[in-house]
């Protein structure tokens, strides 16, 4: 950074806390790992982070499963700070001591407490330093303040300490208003106290908290700015707590998609992760599930108990019930479902239709091709205006590889084909119903791949004569 611009505006750093086991979880799997919205509760604060600071100023504390964590987030671009043991939120920063004193200011989040947003983060950035506060902390009232820490305010935004939960006295017990676990400190005074955390307290840990009391002590302004909505600073410290932040999440989802022109009935039966995409005028039926990175167009109807993951859809899409969509691309106008199953490397071509009971994998099908009933598709190159019949398989995998299958422009394969790969059908061929096709088909010609049909006449009339005469 140029030096004009360093003293200008203050350097800001994030350090995250993410080490802890989060014990209360009762899972082996780290707590910042578990998901709300379908996205590491830790993924949702590294987001909000990277909307105030630079990806690189940003420091994630970690230590249990140190590795799994940094493999889950480390593509977001954000540097790492190890705890190797997990003493308390105040060793957590201390851990962070020699990253954060070429800084200013540090905010630091938690990475249990995943739906803060960024206009918060600003509004604590520009609060502690329009105040010039050693420290400030981001408060709340919540419906149940149980579990957090207590702000004991000294008077108006002054704060004299923070007390948790377990260290409550009587009276403080009756306190409402909550640490939410965000503050902004000013690097300096942070640094220089930071050594009179102890662990005399009820859990034994060195708190980040007690630097309010310690600054305090030391006549630094300790300041609390209240957040708006108590909603937004909830940690997750319970799966019955985490199960109500993901609902949250995606109600707070559904909300920004219906005002942006998305229809959405009921949306409270819908799950719709956080990276979803969906243009205006786009109709989302009951219990659909829209998750990962997908990107729906506009004008498409998608309908109850249908499941799309990591997926393009493009405009006009008519999506019937019950489809499963997962890593696939569906080009405009097409028509899916009800039951179709598109597997990664789908790709539905502009106007296709896809019907029931059909399953595709790695398979192109072409512009304003059909395959409408039963059908398996796996490995498949098909054309434009191809006509799929019903009960139509390619035979991809001969147990020890898999194979293509190529069916060319105009081409129409009869019901119930079984289509052995390598095979090629070429354009505008016909094969008969029924047929095992194991060879090429040239263009323009009819393949039969079955017996041909002999008809014994009166068969069937003699046969039942002879059985009543033997009774
Ligand atoms: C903490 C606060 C509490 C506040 C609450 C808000 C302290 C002592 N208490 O309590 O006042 O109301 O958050 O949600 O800070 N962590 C580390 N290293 C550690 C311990 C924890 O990185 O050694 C991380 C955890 O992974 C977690 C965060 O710090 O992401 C908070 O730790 P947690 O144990 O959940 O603190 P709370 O008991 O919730
Ligand atoms: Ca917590």
């Amino acid at each position: 950074m140029p030096m004009k611009e360093a003293s200008a505006s203050p350097r800001l750093a994030i350090v995250i806390m993410a080490a802890g086991k989060g014990t209360r979880l009762k899972s082996k799997r780290p707590k910042v790992l578990h998901e709300v919205g379908g996205r590491p509760m830790l993924a949702h604060v590294i987001e909000a982070a990277r909307q105030i600071v630079p990806a690189h100023d940003i420091y994630v504390v970690i230590g249990h499963e140190a590795e799994r964590v940094r493999a889950a987030v480390e593509s977001m671009g954000v540097q790492f700070v190890l705890q190797a043991e997990q003493l308390g939120t105040g060793h957590a920063i201390l851990c962070a001591r020699s990253q954060v004193q070429q800084f200013d200011h540090v905010l630091v989040l938690s990475g249990d407490v995943p739906l803060i947003r960024p206009e918060t983060l600003a509004a604590l950035r520009d609060f502690h330093l329009g105040r010039k506060a050693a420290m400030t902390i981001l408060t709340a009232e919540p419906a149940d303040p149980f579990g957090y820490g207590r702000m004991i305010r000294a008077s108006g935004d002054r704060v004299k300490a923070i007390v948790e939960q377990k260290d409550l006295t009587r009276p403080q017990q009756r306190v409402r208003e909550i640490n939410s676990g965000i503050y902004a400190f000013a690097t300096a005074p942070l640094l220089a106290h930071i050594d009179r955390l102890s662990t005399r307290n009820a859990q034994g840990e060195f708190y980040l908290t007690d630097m309010a009391a310690h600054l305090v002590k030391a006549k630094k302004p300790v300041l609390a700015m209240k957040a708006r909505d108590a909603e937004e600073i909830l940690g997750a410290n319970t799966l019955a707590e985490l199960a109500s932040l993901d609902s949250d999440l995606r109600r707070r989802k559904c909300s920004e998609l219906m005002a942006s022109g998305v229809t959405i009935y009921q949306p409270e039966t819908c799950v719709i992760d956080a990276e979803v995409e969906i243009a205006p005028d786009t109709i989302i039926e009951p219990f659909v599930q829209i998750l990962g990175p997908t990107k729906i167009g506009t004008d498409c109807r998608i309908r109850s108990y249908t499941i799309i993951s990591s997926s393009q859809i493009g405009q006009g899409v008519q999506i019937r019930p019950g489809c499963i969509i997962d890593h696939a691309y569906v080009a405009s106008q097409a028509v899916l479902g009800p039951y179709s199953h598109l597997r990664p490397g789908s790709e539905i071509g502009e106007g296709a239709h896809v019907g029931n009971f059909v399953e595709t994998k790695k398979t192109k099908l072409g512009k304003g091709s059909k395959a409408n009933h039963l059908a398996y598709l796996g490995d498949a190159e098909i054309g434009a205006g191809v006509n799929v019949g019903a009960g139509t398989i390619t035979c991809n995998y001969d147990g020890l590889h898999k194979h293509v299958t190529t069916i060319e422009d105009g081409a129409f394969i009869g019901s119930n084909a079984t289509l052995v790969a390598p095979v090629r059908v070429g354009q505008g061929a016909y094969t008969a119903a029924g047929s095992a096709i194991t060879q090429d088909v040239p263009a323009d010609s009819l393949a039969f791949g079955r017996a041909h049909q002999t008809v014994k006449e009166g068969w069937a009339k003699r046969r039942r004569e002879g059985v009543s005469e033997q009774k």
